[in-house]
């Protein structure tokens, strides 16, 4: 697998010469802004099919040479694209079958990007012809560091094409109709299917269908970017491939990718300032927690922040511009997360379009004499001191499963709790407290390797797929330490509810049953009482909301019951011995004060290594990467950290000092 290397951190974007090539001037004082800017990479090329291919099979590549060129003068490497995320309108007009249907079957007109079938045998030989042009003419280059393979891949086509290559799937993933029927309960509503061909409509009330068919274009899409990178592996072997994903975007599960990428990473836009608040840290704990899943995706390299805005976007409700410090700020702690780049979308604002409003290093006035464009230098600067921190990576000792598939199963159900399901936000409440503590943590799916971990947190485990119930007790009989919740263990990999009741195959790791899962309206608070003496240390009540399982030990023990209604003294925290480690249950959506409580004792009692020894005022965080302490303020108040290494952070200030045990 080729390997991205480079001896210092990335910084700089996506750059579009092709929307200026009538005005050399603007072209060849880029050169001089990046040089005072410490640009030192930018993706080239992601929109630029048109191009370099005005019409079909005539191509047009002396423009991009002088702008290949011309960067490799200045020592700004390329990050390659290949054009396929915006198609040009010959293609469609042409050739009608590229463009996307929606469910309807309605084909959408030639319009906007991101659009294209996935399926179409058409698209795909356009795209390889394309990308081997590319790829021959610049194999060897010295510019080229990395391809970006289309751009943020995601949405879906129910096309004839793609309609067939999906019962195709099917037909491979079952064999015969009746396991298909079998594997969706299908003879529910009088769904059975009798022929491959009714298969034809995405049928919501078929939870199955639901998911099998989110797997599958999620396969699709994999299939179609390992067309793509067919010419560019046959042409430059050694150039690492990779896709600038969409953090936890919830079209495609990005986990399959994996394999095939020779980078991870993401492109981030937080909502700063976006809530009335001038404490960040929720907006900060967001953006570490899906850090934290492209840093361990491949966990023996860094990943790459493929984009992010130096002010603002053009697409936020109130795209607010960044408070000074606060793009220094994000920036680094992409790095402190791991990532060996700072990216932006881009480089410099078009004077026309739709993204003209997007924030840019270059602003359309074009100089370097704005407030955005100096912090970005500024930063250009920084990121040469900290190369020291390139290439190195960080060992985690948590995991925390956030799955994608088990995303899908939890939102196409009906119940049992339709309002406020919140996957998504339950995993990133159980991160909090480990991220509050500067602990390391690997935000992983349910198929990933255990071993290396001592302590595994799985919120909201609904779907187990098979051979995962096994893999856990197998690292909890090691001694590792398991945290699960309600509704864990509810659906097989199928949406098929267990019957040996749940928590399903994790019932006898975990030494409870769940009985039945009551239902709380949003005025509703049940309360978690901690049993004395419980071996967590928790101590008082605390509050829970929307999910209470009634629960029946097993051979686990009690560590807080609940205190009221017709289940008040049944067991609501427990934790169960097996072999020589522990697993935790949380029956009950408790509140972040208890989460706090929980999760820091397991820390304390685990000896999970911080990465800051002592307190740090809130809306302060510390990470470790390498030999360096990040310490980030996301708030926009002088921060004071007192004891041993006194350090004073100004608002949304960061300071990056050398890591010391203890
Ligand atoms: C995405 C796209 C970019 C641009 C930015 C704007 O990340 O990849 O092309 O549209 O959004 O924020
Ligand atoms: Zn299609």
């Amino acid at each position: 697998m080729a390997k991205l290397i480079t001896s210092t951190i990335l910084h700089g974007g996506d750059y579009n010469p092709d929307q200026w090539l009538h005005e050399p001037a603007v072209l060849a004082e880029d050169l001089r802004l990046m040089k005072l800017a410490g640009v030192n990479a930018v993706s080239l090329g992601i929109f630029s099919w048109v191009t370099l291919e005005p019409a079909e099979g005539q191509f047009k590549f002396d423009w991009l040479d002088r702008v290949i060129d011309g960067l490799a003068a200045h020592d700004v490497r390329v990050i390659l694209a290949t054009p396929s995320g915006s198609k040009p309108a010959w293609l469609s007009q042409r050739y009608p079958e590229v463009c996307r249907c929606q469910p309807t079957g309605h084909r959408d007109h030639h319009a906007g990007r991101h659009n294209h079938c996935p399926t179409s045998p058409v698209y795909r030989d356009k795209v390889q012809i394309i990308n081997a042009k590319l790829a021959e003419r610049y194999a060897g280059h010295p510019a080229l560091l990395l391809w970006h393979v289309s751009n943020e891949y995601g949405g879906e086509c129910h096309c004839p094409l793609c309609k067939q290559a999906f019962r195709d799937w099917l037909r491979h993933r079952y064999g015969s109709l009746d396991a298909l029927n079998r594997a969706w309960w299908s003879s529910f509503w009088s769904h059975t299917y009798t022929d491959w061909s009714q298969l034809d409509f995405i049928d919501g009330s078929i939870n199955g269908l639901v998911l099998d068919w989110n797997r599958f274009v999620t396969d699709q899409t994999v299939d179609f970017f390992r067309h793509e990178i067919a010419p560019l592996k046959q042409f430059t072997p050694t150039v690492p491939v990779a896709i600038n994903m969409m953090g936890t975007y919830p079209g495609l599960n990005y986990w399959k990718f994996v394999p095939h990428v020779d980078v991870a990473g993401w492109d981030s836009y937080p909502d700063w300032q976006g809530a009335p608040t001038v404490d960040e840290s929720g907006m900060a704990c967001q953006t570490a927690f899906i850090h934290d899943i492209y840093r361990a995706m491949k966990p023996d390299r860094p990943w790459l922040l493929f984009e992010s805005t130096p002010s603002h976007t053009n697409w936020h409700g109130v795209p607010r511009a960044k408070r000074p410090g606060l793009h220094r700020l994000a920036s680094l702690q992409a790095v402190a997360h791991g990532a060996d780049s700072v990216l932006y979308f881009q480089w410099r604002k078009g004077q026309g379009g739709s993204e003209k409003f997007h924030g840019a290093v270059v602003d359309h006035v074009g100089h370097e004499h704005t407030r955005v464009f100096r912090e970005v230098a500024a930063l250009g600067a920084e990121l040469k001191s900290l190369a020291a921190v390139a290439g190195t990576t960080t060992r985690a000792e948590v995991g925390l499963i956030y799955d994608w598939e088990n995303r899908w199963a939890i939102d196409a159900a009906a119940g049992p709790r339709n309002l406020d399901k919140d996957y998504e936000p339950t995993a990133l409440n159980h991160y909090r407290p480990y991220w509050q503590a500067g602990v390391t943590v690997d935000v992983i799916d349910m198929d990933c390797d255990l071993t290396g971990y001592r302590l595994l947190v799985a919120p909201m485990l609904y779907m187990i797929r098979p051979g995962v119930a096994e893999r856990i007790a197998e690292f909890v009989r090691r001694g590792g330490t398991f945290v699960a919740t309600y509704l864990t263990g509810y659906v097989n990999q199928s949406d098929l509810c267990f019957r040996s009741g749940f928590p399903g195959p994790l019932r006898p790791l975990l030494g409870i049953w769940n009985e039945e899962c009551d239902i709380l309206h949003a005025h509703h608070v049940q309360t978690v009482q901690s049993v004395a003496g419980n071996k967590l240390g928790l101590s008082g009540s605390y509050a829970a909301r929307h999910y209470c399982e009634v629960l029946h030990l097993e051979g686990a023990q009690a560590l807080a019951r609940y205190g009221a209604d017709y289940y008040a003294g049944q067991p609501a925290v427990t934790v169960n011995e097996h072999g020589a480690g522990h697993a935790y249950y949380i029956a009950a959506r408790t509140d972040d004060r208890f989460l706090q409580d929980f999760h820091g004792a397991l820390i304390r009692q685990l000896q999970l290594p911080c990465a800051w020894a002592g307190d740090l005022p809130a809306g302060v965080n510390a990470q470790r990467r390498g030999d360096r302490v990040f310490l980030m303020n996301f708030t926009d108040k002088l921060q004071r950290i007192t004891g041993a290494r006194a350090v004073e952070l100004p608002a949304f200030g960061a300071a990056v000092l050398p890591w010391t045990k203890g």
